[in-house]
């Protein structure tokens, strides 16, 4: 917010750059740690408690490559995430970090030794060949891998559910105090877990399905017993996720529940049910046909229905991510603290006193509005209030956004930003004067070009 320095990420802007490291990593996370651990776990034991070399041959090609993006690309986006999240909104972060700091530092080393297990388990599978006496440790290996990979999801998801449903965590408001333990078992907690654990199951036995369509091509019969083996954990897991997620659903709270159509979507087509639905129910199709196909054609079933089965679960996923981040708008902790990271509780505050006296990195001279200084003040109140949402002429341009207005027609829309048209908007907080040079520098990104190419 603006205690912070500000950093601008032109054209994309960063809900986009963010929303893109941390679809990718929830793809890794959830498919090739969580999910795949899960799945691979089961696939050994049948191929422990069966001898079946060639099945145990499989599992291992599967957890080579889940290896390879989970310590790879899982890894990568996984710091990507913790570097977003620290220029995009520190207060927002540090809001977490108050409240799950002890909850973070165990998901920390409880990581570390998912880590270890995952090198342990991967590195060791040829040492212990099957049937050999050290086979049941080495099984045992990819069983703590998975419950530690699961844990650390747990308590992730307990900080996702804690910004949803914050519930009642907030002991007293001045200073802000927390309940820890109703942070912790915040309403979306459980069924969000019970969600993502099944959707992972579900997920990874797709990735599966789809591997084992190149690891078994020359063996029909195993492609056949994979796709079947695959294939029941896949059928079982997506009604058990999806009773899940009705329950999930069930805790959002009420205007962000009215908010799902544009999250689907985008604002523009929000009003026809066909494309809100066309979307959702295409990808699932995608993945009803691919993955039954697989199912029921094992050996003959062709590359295009393994991909559409990939894709299909890639979109969901992605689209659930997107949902769920957009329809907790305006907020960044429901009901606690915009997206912008302006505490609501402080809002009176800053338009009282004004938004620029409390920003630590505004030079003294840009603390008041003068009007000399409207433009100068201007963008630095746009930087610090609309920057996380908008960009200036890329994605959500703010410029587009007032494209054609006059300076008062901007200053009136800026009294209401959060209002029933527009509720995902926080709302501008600032004194009256601020309010002014705001708009008189969103005027100035259309009549003077010089100004508006600076950026
Ligand atoms: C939480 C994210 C977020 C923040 C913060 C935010 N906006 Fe927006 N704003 C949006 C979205 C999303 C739209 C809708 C874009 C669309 O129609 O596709 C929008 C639309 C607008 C519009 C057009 C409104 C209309 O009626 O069509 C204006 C003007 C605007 N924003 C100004 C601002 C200003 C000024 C600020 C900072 C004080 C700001 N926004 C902060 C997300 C945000």
């Amino acid at each position: 917010m603006f205690d912070y320095p500000i950093f601008d990420m032109p054209m994309f802007g960063h809900r986009l750059i963010f929303a893109f490291d941390a679809i990718v990593h929830v793809f890794i996370s959830h498919g090739a740690a969580v999910g795949g651990s899960i799945v691979l776990v089961l696939a050994q034991w049948f191929a422990i408690k069966n001898n079946d070399r060639k099945f145990d041959e499989l599992a291992y090609k599967i957890l080579f490559t889940f290896f390879i993006l989970a310590t790879a690309i899982g890894a990568l986006t996984g710091i990507g995430i913790w570097v977003h999240v620290n220029i995009i909104n520190p207060a927002a972060i540090g809001a977490l970090l108050r409240v799950f700091f002890w909850k973070w530092f165990v998901e920390w080393i409880v990581f570390n030794v998912e880590m270890v297990f995952l090198l342990w388990w991967f590195l060791t599978w040829k040492k212990y060949p099957l049937g050999t006496p050290g086979k049941t440790f080495h099984f045992k290996l990819g069983v703590t891998y998975a419950v530690s990979s699961w844990f650390t999801m747990a308590i992730i998801t307990a900080i996702l559910g804690f910004m949803m449903t914050p519930g009642q965590w907030l002991v007293s408001e001045f200073p802000a105090k927390p309940d820890y333990l109703a942070a912790l078992f915040n309403p979306s907690w459980i069924p969000s877990l019970g969600f993502r654990t099944f959707f992972s199951v579900a997920w990874a036995s797709a990735a599966s399905m789809f591997l084992a369509w190149f690891f078994a091509h020359d063996d029909e019969d195993m492609r056949q017993y994979a796709m079947r083996f695959f294939g029941r954990i896949l059928w079982v897991a997506v009604p058990v996720f999806l009773a899940f997620g009705y329950w999930y659903y069930l805790q959002f709270p009420q205007a962000a529940k009215d908010m799902f159509p544009i999250g689907a979507v985008t604002r523009q087509l929000a009003g026809n049910p066909m494309a809100v639905w066309g979307l959702t129910g295409g990808l699932a199709a995608f993945v009803v046909i691919g993955g039954a196909t697989l199912y029921v054609r094992p050996k003959h079933a062709p590359l295009a229905v393994a991909v559409l089965l990939l894709v299909g679960c890639m979109g969901l996923i992605a689209e659930f991510e997107r949902v769920r981040e957009f329809v907790r708008k305006p907020f960044i902790i429901y009901g606690y603290m915009y997206a912008n990271g302006v505490r609501v509780m402080d809002v009176p505050v800053l338009n009282r006193d004004g938004f620029l006296k409390r920003a630590a990195f505004v030079p003294d001279e840009l603390k008041t509005v003068t009007e000399a200084n409207k433009l100068q003040t201007g963008k630095l109140l746009y930087e610090m209030e609309c920057r996380y949402c908008h960009t200036v002429d890329g994605v959500n341009a703010i410029k587009a956004r007032v494209k054609g207005w006059d300076e008062a027609a901007i200053y009136h829309r800026i009294g209401s930003l959060n209002s029933p048209a527009t509720p995902f908007m926080p709302p501008f907080a600032g004194t009256d004067d601020e309010r002014h040079a705001l708009a008189a520098y969103l005027a100035s990104l259309n009549t003077t070009p010089a100004l508006a190419a600076q950026h």
